[in-house]
């Protein structure tokens, strides 16, 4: 939305949010105090805030006054019921329906910017429609594929901006206001018009091919170690391959994030849904390969520091998902902390971005949904100490794991924090940034992935 306010200042942008201290947030006078941390996002809201953008709590004003609304609300995975662990939790879409066919006095576009499931769209419309008086609601669908990390780069110049619309006359034209919104900033042809159920389906197919190239290389690194073959040769040589292409052929420790999980099980349902279980078990495979990623690269730390990590300071560098961003969402860090705390380990975690707060959190998130007792809860969150300083953190260690592509990892006085690991200094580089030849120079015993 600031982005919109940036490049369209003839609009007005209203933010609004039943939360007010994300609101407050949001309102502070502090840049840095933004509740996103998003490389340019400040530069943008100081830019546009208090002139076309402004965000409030006043959920009935915004609606009243708006001649579009985006529904931007979350779409958790479900953790109760039919579908759990699987379908959207579409909950707060349905609120967010109601509350505007109830408020809203005049017509109205309804884009939907949440990440939703094929037809989600029509329930909308008929939630809406059912509960209106004589109003006229249309309803697009406008997936958003910003990353992360490069959110403003990647708006600013979106490889293409996807509008799904109703196939009659008043969705025709709710399509044109839309369009003509983004015509402001992105050249016609990369605005691609489709029917609403393509735009919906659109969005879970891109995250599941992204996801599955990475669970594709992931795979090959698997092989790689055993083989002797390097795996980022093997990305660089096939990447070369135009029909191939170079992105997303990076092996790690897995992937994680908000997306990619949570739509590809979403996929995986829709599919088991219309009795499609061989199309469903196929891209379940995507995720299966992905913890099977996160879990190998565990394994191999209890397996190379003697079989045994009770009572050995381990020290996790990167918690967040991936670099230049505090989003900690299906991190595989903490999946990796997780492992390491059931083998009794000490987890010591540096993150330059991400709270302790949050850390916490997650750990106690896991926690809940694996039903330990008491005594294993306590024992757990006693095991995990969250440092500010990364020297600090590493003093001492037995073993460094790499899971988060930081650059500023790369900087790090590696000879002073050698001297001060207990030997052999492992490092297990999960994100294959660290130069493995000058790490074994200064004398640690190097792992990367898929070497
Ligand atoms: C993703 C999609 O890229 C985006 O289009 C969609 O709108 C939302 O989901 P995001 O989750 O923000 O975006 O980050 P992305 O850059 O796709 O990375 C996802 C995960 O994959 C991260 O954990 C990242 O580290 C990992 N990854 C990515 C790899 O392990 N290897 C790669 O080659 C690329």
């Amino acid at each position: 939305m600031s982005v919109i306010a940036q490049k369209c200042p003839h609009i007005t942008v209203n933010v609004v949010d039943i939360n007010p201290s994300r609101i407050a947030d949001w309102n502070n006078e502090d840049l840095d105090k933004l509740p996103v941390f998003e490389p340019g996002l400040s530069d943008v809201i100081a830019e546009t805030r208090g002139r076309n953008l402004f965000f409030s709590t006043d959920i009935e004003k915004g609606i009243r006054e708006a001649q579009m609304i985006f529904i931007s609300v979350n779409t958790p995975t479900k953790t109760y019921g039919i579908g759990k662990g699987m379908a959207a939790d579409l909950k707060y879409v349905e609120l967010c329906a109601r509350q505007i066919a109830e408020v809203a006095t005049e017509d109205k576009i309804v884009v939907e910017k949440s990440t939703l499931p094929v037809r989600t769209a029509q329930a909308i419309r008929t939630i809406l429609t059912n509960n209106s008086k004589n109003i006229r609601f249309s309803v697009l669908s406008n997936p958003e594929f910003l990353a992360e990390g490069t959110a403003i780069n990647d708006l600013h110049f979106a490889d293409r901006i996807l509008i799904g619309s109703e196939d009659d006359e008043d969705g025709k034209i709710a399509e044109q206001k839309l369009v003509d919104i983004y015509a402001n900033w992105i050249p016609r042809e990369r605005i691609i018009t489709t029917r609403i159920w393509s735009s919906e389906l659109s969005k879970l197919t891109a995250n599941a091919f992204l996801a599955q190239r990475i669970s594709s290389i992931n795979s090959i690194s698997a092989l790689c170690e055993k083989t002797g073959a390097d795996v980022d040769e093997i990305a660089s040589a096939i990447g070369a391959d135009s029909r191939i292409g170079s992105k997303f052929l990076k092996a790690s420790v897995g992937f994680g994030g908000s997306c990619f999980q949570k739509d590809i099980l979403n996929l995986v349902y829709l599919c088991r849904h219309f009795e499609l279980p061989e199309v469903a078990d196929y891209w379940e495979q995507v995720i299966k390969m992905n913890d099977y990623q996160k879990y190998r690269f565990s394994k191999q730390i209890v397996e190379t520091l003697f079989n045994t990590v009770n009572g050995k300071k381990i020290t996790l560098l990167g918690w967040a998902f991936k670099k230049d961003t505090n989003d900690t969402r299906e991190s595989p860090s903490m999946y990796v902390a997780w492992d390491l705390l059931h083998e009794q380990a000490e987890i010591h975690v540096y993150d330059p971005k991400v709270s302790k707060d949050q850390i916490m959190k997650d750990i106690e998130y896991l926690l809940n949904g694996n039903y330990e007792t008491e005594d294993q809860k306590t024992s757990i969150l006693s095991r995990i100490t969250v440092h500010s300083d990364p020297y600090n953190a590493m003093k001492e260690a037995h073993g460094i794991a790499v899971t988060t592509e930081w650059d500023e990892f790369k900087t790090y006085e590696w000879k002073t924090i050698y001297d001060q690991m207990y030997k052999p200094a492992f490092i297990f580089d999960g994100r294959n940034v660290l130069d493995a030849e000058k790490m074994r120079k200064i004398g640690f015993s190097f792992k990367g992935i898929g070497k």
